[in-house]
């Protein structure tokens, strides 16, 4: 049967009008990706000259502080403004001493980072599972994790990022009170222009699987349940930001990312508060694998899920991707 060519539907409104050409579907368009949002982490191990490559996240690798100072400025060179970065130490024990100590990892690379990349925002993540011999966040005592022990160890390290120049701490352990703890920890030693961003919402997700390759970081048994939030749980994740902002958290996070972009639009809409959220490593290996297999076009779901990431209400996105977007945009 031909087709019908006289065929008119009187139609009131045609949203198709904005959708013809490239020029108009960006005048229109609701939310906009730009490397300014982007922090870029970095997993600084001893050594120089150290490239070791994460097997389950390609292009992501394990890096000694000369290689990290290379890494940050080939990104800040591609336009992202910011890095975080995640200790894996020389030596752990069951306090997870060395995450205070001014000569690990993190505290060189703060301090190599600020001098040699100009303009190069730095946030360290503070927690004790990269340097507990057992893996687990916090001081153990039996099977139990010390909420206020780990606490003081917690402000300790947070303080030696801070004095190596840290430009914001965020504590990633899920301890209660510990932003309190780190504000005053911080404030009494004049580092009161340090921020905090905290890891306010952070669910006990399978999606971390990679980073725990990555950090060296898995724990030797039981799992984070203790303290990590539920997944099926949001009121309880707007109650966290509560506490987070009342005790002085500058920025609160949420993580994962794409899982819960739900609760991601709910705590931007309800507090209004500078919000990031972290792409985290297995929805970073989940597209690799896939677009290895050729069975994704990774450039194409890569800026798809940061913008999905950005549109549910994150103001910055904590992501391995940061470079590969910032070149793509
Ligand atoms: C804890 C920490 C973790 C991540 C960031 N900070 C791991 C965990 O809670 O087990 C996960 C990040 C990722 O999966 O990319 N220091």
């Amino acid at each position: 049967m031909a087709v019908e060519m006289s065929a008119r539907l009187a139609l009131t409104r045609r949203p198709r009008r904005l959708r013809r050409t490239e020029a108009m579907r960006a005048l229109v368009r609701e939310t906009r990706l730009s490397p300014d949002a982007f922090i870029y982490p970095l997993f600084v191990c001893d050594g120089e000259g150290v490239r070791r490559e994460i097997a389950s996240m390609p292009g992501i690798c394990q890096l000694s502080v000369d290689e990290a100072v290379a890494e940050a400025r080939a990104a800040k060179a591609e336009g992202v403004p910011a890095v975080i970065l995640f200790g894996i130490p020389g030596r752990k024990d069951a306090t997870g001493s060395a995450a205070a100590d001014p000569d690990a990892p993190v505290q060189r690379a703060v301090r190599a980072l600020k001098r040699e990349v100009r303009d190069l925002l730095v946030v360290t993540d503070v927690c004790l599972c990269e340097y507990t011999s057992h893996g687990h966040c916090g001081i153990l005592e039996g099977e139990e994790i010390v909420n206020d022990l780990t606490v003081e160890h917690l402000a300790r390290a947070a303080v030696s990022h801070a004095a190596a120049g840290a430009d914001v701490v965020a504590p990633s352990d899920m301890m209660d009170g510990r932003v309190a703890a780190i504000r005053q920890a911080l404030d009494e030693r004049g580092l009161e222009q340090t921020a905090i961003m905290s890891y306010a919402v952070k669910y006990c997700s399978g999606f971390y699987g990679p980073f725990r390759e990555a950090a060296d970081s898995a724990p030797e048994s039981g799992d984070r349940r203790s303290h990590q939030m539920d997944p099926a749980n949001v009121e309880e994740a707007l109650r966290e930001v509560e506490i987070d902002l009342a005790e002085g958290a500058d920025i609160v996070m949420v993580k994962p990312a794409l899982p819960y972009l739900d609760v991601l639009t709910k705590v931007k809409a309800r507090f209004g508060q500078p919000t990031a959220a972290y792409q985290v490593s297995g929805e970073y290996s989940m597209l690799k694998a896939a677009a290895q297999r050729g069975w994704l076009d990774e450039p194409r779901v890569m800026l798809e899920t940061l913008t999905a990431i950005r549109r549910a209400g994150a103001d910055m996105i904590v992501t391995y991707y940061a470079r590969e977007a910032a070149r793509a945009l």
